[in-house]
């Protein structure tokens, strides 16, 4: 199984600084490395532990024996943890996007390098990829690649790949991307945009990020934390607005926006610029290289 190192993982526990007694939410567990940090950084702390992919079982049982109460997990998308959490609690973080063993399962169709299924799905449940890819109309599809690829040929994909229906493997998908969008010379692949476009509509991935923003606050004492790291452009920019609105930064107010929906000064954001990977990092693990944390702590102000 691929190993999964956590991005970002010293900043993430400086934001969260654990005390003794601290309830942490981890939305995203995958191998588990911010929770057992924050687990290990106070043996007084608890976690409740998030993950829709019930592949990450078998870590879960390892750390039910290994923490006992402490430690709590719900299999669940974590655009859904105000249904969960229902005392508020110290500190809620977001490590967005797939893990190494996601991307690197050739069956979980993840990847434009290894060939298996076009699949996607982060829950194994729900539409896959090859729906999207082989059903969508045209139009539809070209939207998708564009909007949550920022794919600029989004047109001539979408026709390359309505024309070679039915299209059933990843490998398959990449190459008629190819065939109509050479390689860039900077090493890039040319299917990446749209790679991240089909899994981003197939998990509805800025659907739960924004879910789980908005819960953010119901669930959070004052002076507690909200830590999210996002790794594309997309992710980031709803997270920078998400905190710009909500610390009563927001320059450029939209006059058509209700008052009522407009919630001023609930956090304070003590880092201006978001915090990325050093050298260092990048040299161990050069998938943290479009990382970018963003973090905000809870005020008293009620909502
Ligand atoms: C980048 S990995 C997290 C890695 C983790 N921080 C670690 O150190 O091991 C992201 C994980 O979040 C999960 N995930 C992504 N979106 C989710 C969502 N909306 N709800 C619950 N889990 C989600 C994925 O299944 C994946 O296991």
């Amino acid at each position: 199984m691929p190993k999964h190192i956590p991005v970002l993982l010293s900043a993430v526990m400086k934001c969260l600084s654990p005390k003794k007694g601290g309830v942490f939410v981890d939305g995203t567990f995958g191998a588990g490395g911010y929770t057992r940090a924050i687990l290990e950084a106070n043996p007084g702390a608890s976690v409740i532990a998030f993950d829709r992919d019930k592949t990450v079982l078998p870590t879960v049982e390892k750390f039910k024996k290994e923490f006992g109460n402490r430690f709590t997990f719900i299999q669940d998308c974590f655009g859904q943890v105000d249904q969960y959490v229902t005392t508020p609690v110290d500190g809620f973080v977001l490590d967005i996007g797939v893990s190494s063993m996601q991307i690197d399962t050739p069956e979980r169709g993840f990847s434009f390098r290894l060939d298996g299924p076009l699949d996607m799905r982060m829950s194994t449940e729900g539409i896959c990829a090859a729906d999207i890819v082989n059903n969508w109309p045209e139009n539809k599809l070209a939207d998708i690649l564009y909007r949550y690829g920022e794919e600029k040929a989004s047109r001539k994909i979408a026709k390359a790949i309505v024309n070679a229906r039915p299209v059933t493997t990843t490998l398959q998908l990449a190459e008629i991307i190819h065939s109509v969008m050479p390689r860039p010379k900077d090493g890039s692949d040319s299917a990446m945009r749209s790679f991240q476009a089909l899994r981003i509509a197939v998990n509805d991935e800025l659907g739960e990020l924004e879910r789980a923003l908005l819960a953010s606050p119901k669930i959070l004492k004052t002076g507690g934390r909200l830590v999210v790291v996002s790794f594309h452009s997309l992710e980031d920019r709803i997270v920078k607005e998400f905190f710009k609105e909500n610390s009563g930064k927001l320059t450029h107010q939209n006059k058509y926006a209700p008052q009522s929906q407009v919630v001023k000064g609930i956090f304070e954001l003590p880092n201006k610029k978001p915090i990325e990977a050093d050298k260092k990092e990048l040299d161990q693990n050069p998938r943290a290289h479009s990382a970018k944390l963003r973090w905000g702590i809870r005020t008293e102000k009620s909502l």
